[in-house]
């Protein structure tokens, strides 16, 4: 398997030895001649991590001697299908699917199967289906247990003997990421609650009442302007996703309010700036460069009749069978390291975050 992140990594000298040049086409070149299509289904462009998933799978592809053949759904379900759909029609080697609905999709990778078509689930488990061949994600429980951990940490629970006010929200229902997200934070959450040094005052803390659909910071912004109606101080909000913090945090300002402890995930740009700012406490940074990476890895190998690379073959049960997981590690991301983490890191420059 070595040699196929090997490849990877010659593959990635190439480009920066060939930048400055149409870099995709000469390297492609280099790598050899045309190896296929491969079709990527990527769920919208609302959210800025998503723009940079397509974009670094599309250069590692072509890169590799691939064709790329990329479509966003804008967050429809049914445009997705028929995307997925007319790939298939139009024969791609592979599909890279990052699930709008990951329970609508059965009946359209069966087909994938029949066309003898592999599929990675990238990013969301793709569900209630036996034609997903592999996953590449990030750690979601824990990514959940770092946001949890930001909250207990920015509050100082471990030593405080004050009791605080929490709100929850969770991410899309018809995403499997979002209740592994809120298990993982509610792991290190509940037994706060359970001692009443943390409260949710408007009693909201199933996973159903707390979600929010299609990951939409609008409808967040919503409930949290009902919640903030209550008449009680909110301490802290546990937020799953940078866009729904960044609803959360306006429905704080419109209604005049001291802004919340509060957490986010995916290090987008506008929530790092907030994060600079001391607006936003956390986010969780997940390396999309990395996780383009290893889907790009897993299907370079099955493309090429080796066994893709994987680290987990026990959580990820989509309701059919256990899809072969690689997991990469999220990072927890405050004001004490996005510096390092973010700008040295090469993730976003100084100037685009303006510190
Ligand atoms: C999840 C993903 C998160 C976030 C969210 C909203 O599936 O794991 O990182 O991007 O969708 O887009």
């Amino acid at each position: 398997m070595f040699t196929r992140w090997a490849a990877l990594a010659t593959a990635a000298a190439l480009l920066t030895a060939t930048s400055g040049c149409s870099g995709g086409e000469q390297a492609a070149e280099a790598a050899g001649p045309q190896r296929g299509t491969v079709g990527l289904a990527m769920p919208t462009k609302a959210s800025e991590r998503w723009i940079g998933d397509g974009e670094n799978m599309v250069k590692q592809f072509e890169l590799l001697g691939y064709r790329t053949d990329m479509q966003y759904a804008d967050d429809d379900v049914d445009v997705q299908v028929q995307q997925i759909d007319d790939m298939i029609d139009a024969k791609v080697s592979a599909l890279v699917i990052g699930a709008i609905d990951g329970t609508a999709l059965k009946s359209v990778l069966s087909k994938a199967a029949r066309n003898d078509i592999p599929v990675i689930a990238y990013d969301r488990l793709i569900r209630d289906s036996g034609d997903v061949d592999y996953y590449a994600t990030f750690d979601n429980f824990k990514v959940g247990v770092e946001q949890g951990t930001a909250i207990v940490d920015a509050l100082k629970l471990k030593t405080t003997k004050k009791t605080f006010n929490l709100e929850l929200f969770a991410g899309s229902p018809d995403d499997n990421n979002a209740t592994f997200f809120f298990n993982g934070a509610m792991s290190v959450l509940r037994p706060y609650m359970k001692k009443g040094i943390l409260n949710v005052r408007s009693g909201e803390t199933k996973f159903a009442d707390v979600a929010t659909m299609r990951w939409d910071g609008a409808v967040a912004q919503k409930r949290m302007t009902r919640l903030l109606k209550g008449g009680y101080d909110v301490d802290a909000v546990l937020s799953p996703y940078d866009g729904i913090t960044r609803g959360i945090l306006t429905a704080f300002q419109e209604a005049d309010r001291k802004l919340p402890v509060i957490t986010g995930q995916d290090a987008e740009l506008d929530s790092v700036k907030l994060i600079a700012s001391g607006q936003q406490t956390e986010t969780v940074y997940k390396d999309t460069r990395e996780l383009a990476k290893v889907a790009v890895q897993m299907t370079d190998a099955l493309l090429s009749d080796e066994k893709p690379m994987v680290n987990d073959t026990e959580q990820y049960d989509n309701g059919v069978k256990t899809v072969p997981t690689f997991l990469l590690q999220p990072v927890n991301v405050d004001e004490s390291n996005y510096r390092r983490v973010l700008i040295d890191g090469g993730y976003y420059t100084a100037a685009q975050i303006g510190a």
